[in-house]
C-alpha cells in the first residue's frame, strides 16, 4: 500500500511586512467588512479582489433567514469580479474578519473550489492573503495550495 501526502504551504507574517499595494486591498477588505449583513452569525468578513487590469472589487458576507441562501464574502467578490471583467485574470484576494479569531480567517470548502476554478482557466495563480483582526497575516501563493482534491476542469471535445 502507498500513501500519497499532501502539503500546504502558508507564509505567515504581519499586515506591516505587506507590500503598499497588498496594504491597501486589505483596507478594502476591512472596509467592506463593517457593511457586511451578518445578523445570524454575527461573523463580519470583508473580501477585497484585485484584478489583472487594475480593479478592486469588494464584498462582505450576506446571510439570510433561510441559512443557506446567504454567501460567503470572497465568493459574492469573485463572482463579482469575474462577471464585470470576464476576461479578466484574478490577482489576489484579501480576506478579513471583524471579529476576534484565534487565527487568520480561512475561506470554507465551496468558496476555495470557485476561487480554484478561476485560478485554473487563467494563466497565472490566484493569491490569498488572509488577515485576522490583529493583523497576523497568512499568505498562501495559489488557491491549489489551500484544496487537495479540488475538482478539475471538465475535458474539452
Ligand atoms: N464567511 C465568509 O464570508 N467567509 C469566510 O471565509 C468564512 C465564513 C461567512 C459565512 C457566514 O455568513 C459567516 O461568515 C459565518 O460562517
Amino acid at each position: 500500500m502507498d500513501y500519497i501526502k499532501f502539503s500546504c504551504e502558508i507564509k505567515s507574517c504581519s499586515i506591516e511586512e505587506l507590500d503598499k499595494e497588498d496594504q491597501a486591498l486589505h483596507k478594502a477588505a476591512l472596509e467592506s467588512c463593517e457593511k457586511a449583513y451578518a445578523p445570524y452569525s454575527k461573523f463580519y468578513v470583508g473580501a477585497a479582489v484585485r484584478m489583472n487590469n487594475g480593479e478592486t472589487i469588494v464584498a462582505n458576507n450576506q446571510e439570510n433567514m433561510a441559512y443557506p441562501s446567504g454567501m460567503c464574502a470572497e465568493r459574492i467578490a469573485v463572482f463579482q469580479a469575474k462577471s464585470a471583467y470576464p476576461k479578466s485574470a484574478i490577482d489576489t484576494i484579501c480576506i478579513t474578519a471583524k471579529n476576534d479569531t484565534e487565527e487568520p480567517i480561512t475561506s470554507c470548502g465551496s468558496c476555495r473550489q470557485v476561487m480554484l476554478e478561476y485560478e485554473k482557466i487563467q494563466t497565472g495563480p490566484i493569491k490569498i492573503i488572509m488577515v485576522q483582526s490583529t493583523g497576523k497575516t497568512w499568505i498562501s501563493e495559489s488557491v491549489n495550495n489551500l484544496l487537495p482534491f479540488g475538482f478539475d476542469l471538465p475535458k474539452q471535445e
